[in-house]
């Protein structure tokens, strides 16, 4: 049973096509056991709690310098010990010391075609207004490992969208969720669940 930490920062949507993946069997030999938001507010909270799933807050807010919030995370889980940690929508870059303990057991969902439109600055809406902007007629999603630079692990899974003609970056936003990234997401874990 690969025991599986998911980390977010706001609407949780990713991690609600992970439990309901779970709960009606698209996922097995797999257990989300906690949620880590690093955000107290975010509906993602909400969403593990009504799931029945474990879940804390650890608000950089709460300690005196970046050091000691990288600190407590990679304290955290150390503890938890999970097989696999799971970026869903997590903005907080990941400290080297977590990445190096945890190696080849990150992955993040990206809302855009690796190597498109992903790096530095690449988050959010910003994606998809980039890739209206570049005028792309296909972008997607990607599921990736997490090494220590930004997106540039090594790709697990990826599903195209298409763009479509009076797209403004909300509604591509809301394509790609729900073609790519709310079936690509539980489908690496219940790959990596199941090697
Ligand atoms: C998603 O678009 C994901 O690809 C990105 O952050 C967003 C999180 O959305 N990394 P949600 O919190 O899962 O609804």
């Amino acid at each position: 049973m690969l025991k599986v930490c998911v980390m977010v920062s706001g609407g949780g949507t990713n991690l609600e096509a992970i439990l309901q993946a779970v709960e009606d069997g698209r996922i097995t030999n797999a257990a989300v056991t906690l949620v880590i938001s690093n955000n107290p507010d975010a509906y993602a909270l909400t969403r593990a709690a009504s799931h029945g799933v474990p879940s804390e807050c650890i608000s950089p807010k709460a300690f005196p310098d970046r050091e000691a919030f990288h600190e407590a995370l990679y304290e955290r889980l150390c503890q938890e010990k999970p097989d696999l940690i799971v970026l869903a929508g997590f903005l907080v870059a990941i400290p080297p010391r977590i990445i190096e303990a945890f190696e080849g057991r990150i992955i993040n969902i990206h809302p855009s075609l690796i190597p498109s439109f992903c790096g530095v600055g690449y988050y959010g809406l910003r994606v998809h207004e980039a890739a209206l902007a570049r005028g792309v007629k296909i972008t997607g999603a990607t599921v990736h490992y997490v090494d220590g630079g930004m997106d540039t692990g090594p790709i697990l899974l990826q599903k195209a969208v298409e763009v479509l003609p009076g797209d403004d970056a909300r509604t591509l936003q809301r394509r790609v969720m729900e073609q790519a990234e709310w079936i690509l997401l539980p489908q690496a874990i219940n790959m990596i669940a199941n090697p």
